[in-house]
């Protein structure tokens, strides 16, 4: 996701220094090219030479470290302007008040000033530090001048205290970075809503109906549209997942509380995408005691759920776009595109259960995608590439 992209690791001196290892670490498994300037302090928590085996890259602390060959690219200006998105983690008061200061007095102060690319502010410090308010003018300072600010999190601080100043969790910083960096906003000024995941339709207080749907394919889908800068309303069902950076999360149980969620945030939507596997049935009845049971076989009266799709297929707007998917055992194509036209959509990604790679669970799936010009089969790929060539083909729709 981060090939072709250099990007640059501020590293100053707080005990969370030594988690950079980490990012450094996975940024390179996302193919970027990653650079690290530390401050002197930094290199007492972790050594230059940890970033310089996991980034095979020289690793800069001072302007003065520059090499006789360095003249052609001068490092403290180069490594600025050669980045294509900076994180500064941690980012000490001390660091923060030279970059809100216009001071330049090391290799990290430095390389910020002539940069043109996003940069990153992750500030990390003691609680107390951190609401400082020559601090957090600075901070303020710099969300001015066009810094992103990553917001600490809260919890065990290293110098004994509870509270605000905690370094991210390391996968949340490259998040951070990916949706910085990693794809063209081509979906800028869009509204996009996606349902995700199961329905639960409740029997008593302790017993419900549900399928196997992990929502591993709307969250995809709901990721990508974030990265590509659209506004996503991400109406989920149960699932164990974890909400992508820049996605507002909507969480609903029962196929009705979906169909009110979903066909309210519909409204002013540019697309939709239905995703979840909603259930057609739900119990006549809730009992509102749990249900005992007697020797004999039990049968439990079901009534038919609304269908969303069809509903946001009947009050499409002009140039709204509305996607559903498809999930089936036999004659999936011709099921798929009978789906089409009965619900009024414009796409339909049909998957079929009984190949390998596709469906439920899986980070992989096999789609077809429906429209009424016809089929685009796509080859087997990750969630994420197929909800990327879902939004390529409406985007060019
Ligand atoms: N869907 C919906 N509301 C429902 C049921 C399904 O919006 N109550 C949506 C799903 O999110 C999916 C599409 O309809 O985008 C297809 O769902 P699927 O269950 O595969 O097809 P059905 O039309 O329900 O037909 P069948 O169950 O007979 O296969």
């Amino acid at each position: 996701m981060l090939q072709g992209k250099n990007v640059l690791l501020g590293v100053s001196g707080g005990i969370a220094a030594y988690k950079m290892a980490n990012v450094a670490s996975m940024l390179m498994k996302l193919h970027a090219d990653v650079h690290v300037v530390m401050t002197r302090n930094a290199a007492k928590f972790i050594t230059p030479e940890t970033f310089e085996v996991l980034t095979k890259n020289k690793v800069y602390l001072d302007t003065f470290d520059e090499q006789p060959d360095d003249a052609v690219h001068v490092p403290h200006i180069s490594l600025g302007t050669g980045a294509d998105v900076i994180l500064i983690a941690p980012a000490t008061a001390d660091i923060i008040g030279k970059i809100a200061g216009g001071i330049a007095d090391d290799m990290l102060s430095t390389v910020v000033l002539p940069a043109r690319c996003p940069i990153l502010i992750c500030p990390s410090m003691n609680v107390y530090m951190l609401e400082n308010p020559i601090v957090q003018d600075n901070i303020s300072k710099l969300k001015r001048f066009g810094y992103e600010i990553v917001e600490p999190a809260e919890g065990y601080l290293a110098c004994g205290y509870e509270g605000k100043g905690k370094l991210p969790e390391e996968s949340y910083l490259v998040e951070r970075i990916l949706h910085a960096v990693a794809r063209e906003k081509d979906m800028a000024g869009k509204k996009v809503v996606v349902s995700a995941g199961p329905t639960q339709e409740s029997l008593d207080p302790v017993r419900f109906i549900t399928n196997h749907s992990s929502g591993k394919m709307g969250y995809a889908l709901a990721e990508a549209a974030a990265l590509r800068g659209a506004k996503v309303t991400l109406v989920s069902g149960p699932t164990a997942l974890k909400t992508p950076y820049g996605v507002e999360r909507v969480d609903v149980l029962s196929a009705e509380d979906m169909y009110r969620e979903v066909t309210g945030a519909a409204a002013d939507a540019d697309i939709v995408v239905m995703a979840a596997a909603v259930a057609d049935y739900t119990p006549r009845t809730v009992a509102d005691r749990k249900i005992k049971k007697n020797d004999g076989d039990l049968s439990i009266p079901l009534a038919r759920t609304k269908d969303i799709l069809k509903t946001l297929g009947e009050k499409k707007r002009p140039g709204q776009f509305i996607c559903g998917f498809s999930m089936e055992t036999e004659n999936l194509l011709q099921n798929s595109a009978e789906k089409l036209r009965k619900k009024n959509a414009d796409m339909i990604c049909a998957n079929s259960l009984t190949q390998e790679g596709a469906g439920y669970q899986v980070d992989t799936n096999i789609l077809t995608l429906i429209t009424k010009d016809g089929n685009e089969q796509l080859p087997l790929m990750s969630k994420l590439d197929a909800a990327h060539a879902i939004f390529d083909k409406i985007l060019a729709l």
